[in-house]
């Protein structure tokens, strides 16, 4: 159970997004931040959601209907199934540009030089042909849709999560040889500065609501995902002890690749360059394979594991919105699959074209992968995470989480005295607290 847990949470957006954001958010000051909001919210936040899975072995929206029949708190239920539907737009282009990037590693075209320019403008042009250029990227995005339509058809999950149990190690142990040897490069303790030092100056209420966003995002929170997976888990699982190994393992792997990015990007000067944080995955990282010994293979191995990551993560995302539409409208799993991933094709490929083509469409100012992301992960996350836990903590049966943490009394549930206080007073409050104060901003 927490290997499969721990194999939803870690995908792109701890490898991808994490960096991104915080560099966004200033570095040091996002990182404590967002370890405060994954231990004090992710926390709390996804044992309220087990106790709903496991308690009612039902869906997002079932659950919350089996527990308050008649109530509206399956409205909560229906925005994170919304929210998984958003997210799963933007998140397909970032698996399409990992499947470009793979292929060019394999192709060997990442590392072509002809011009013979300087290894930053090399990786700078590189990324633009794969990234800001219109047709391939979307192409790409279009392969990652069909595969998830080729995976959900097939149903192999089950093929899946085997295959994440050996994913999620072998990128553990690449990202620590990676760690090692960006740490070796000259100048590198500057990103390690950089990333691991806090400027308290730098946390403001944006900063907040963006690392709350992503704790919530890289725990796979909020989407109703974790109250469908904690409906498959045996009487016996200890749930406590499940959220903090799984909370942990997600913080360790992001921290592992903090102290990749900052390092090489602190050494080859990298830090502030145009498309944000993107650069720094897709920039930097070929940058470092192309300075070890065998700069191919680091390639391959990374992209490979990554993009085993994204689809992983799309068809669990994609599960959400399919199961959904199965039980509402009461149609064959394969016919839901169709509703819910051919709009996709078009809704995938217009946040690709976002970034290229269709840059001059914008809402409140940002692009509309830029929109998505941070409607999905700045709004509609943290408001389900709001929900859940204002329900479990006052709304659900008395004795619905003492239940489900202590197993009915079989095993003590140390935390749970003060997992209730959280849930009750210190969550709601935070949550309400962080968005009042961003609203100001806008
Ligand atoms: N946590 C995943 C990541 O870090 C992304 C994600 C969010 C996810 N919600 C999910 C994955 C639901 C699977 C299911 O990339």
């Amino acid at each position: 159970m927490i290997a499969a847990t721990v194999g939803s949470a870690v995908g792109l957006g701890t490898v991808w997004r994490f960096p991104a954001e915080t560099q966004a958010n200033g570095g040091g000051a996002f990182l404590l931040v967002y370890i405060i909001c994954v231990f004090l919210l992710g926390v709390p936040v996804m044992l309220g959601e087990f106790s709903l899975g496991r308690s009612t072995r039902m869906d997002a929206v079932g659950s919350f209907q089996k527990l308050s029949p008649g109530a509206k708190w399956w409205i909560f239920g229906a925005l994170a199934v919304l929210a998984s539907y958003l997210i799963d737009c933007f998140y397909m282009v970032v698996g399409g540009w990992t499947l470009e990037y793979l292929w060019h590693s394999i192709t060997g075209g990442l590392f072509d030089n002809p011009m013979g320019v300087g290894a930053d403008a090399l990786y700078h042009t590189k990324m633009e042909q794969y990234i800001l250029s219109p047709w391939e990227p979307m192409i790409a995005t279009w392969i990652i849709v069909l595969a998830n339509v080729g995976i959900l058809l097939a149903g192999v999950k089950k093929g899946i999560e085997r295959l994440s149990n050996i994913m999620m190690p072998a990128l553990f142990i690449l990202l620590t040889v990676f760690c090692c040897y960006a740490l070796s490069l000259p100048g590198a303790m500057d990103g390690v500065t950089y990333f691991l030092h806090p400027d308290f100056s730098r946390i403001t209420p944006g900063v907040c609501i963006s690392a709350l966003g992503q704790a919530l995002f890289s725990l796979s929170l909020g989407m109703g995902i974790l109250i469908t997976y904690s409906s498959y888990f045996p009487n016996s699982t200890r749930l406590t002890r499940t959220s903090l190994i799984v909370s942990a393992m997600t913080l360790v792997v992001a921290l592992l690749m903090g102290l990749v990015i900052f390092p090489a990007a602190a050494s080859f000067g990298l830090q502030d360059h145009a498309m944000g944080g993107t650069t720094l995955v897709f920039q930097t990282m070929p940058h470092i394979f192309a300075r070890m010994p065998m700069p191919q293979f680091w390639a391959i191995a990374f992209f490979l594991l990554l993009l085993m990551a994204a689809i992983t993560s799309t068809v669990s995302i994609s599960e959400v919105s399919v199961a959904f539409v199965k039980n509402k409208f009461k149609v064959s799993r394969r016919r839901a699959i169709w509703i819910v991933m051919l709009p996709l094709l078009v809704f995938s490929a217009i946040c690709s074209l976002s970034l290229s083509d269709l840059s001059w469409l914008t809402l409140f100012g940002n692009t509309i992968f830029d929109f998505l992301d941070m409607l999905t992960n700045n709004f509609m996350l943290p408001i389900v995470a709001l929900g859940t836990t204002v329900f479990v903590g006052w709304f659900a049966p008395r004795g619905l989480l003492q239940g489900q943490l202590t197993n009915h009394g079989e095993i003590r549930g140390r935390m749970f005295g003060f997992v209730l206080f959280v849930i009750r007073y210190i969550a709601p409050l935070a949550i309400v607290a962080i968005f009042l104060s961003n609203l100001n901003i806008f």
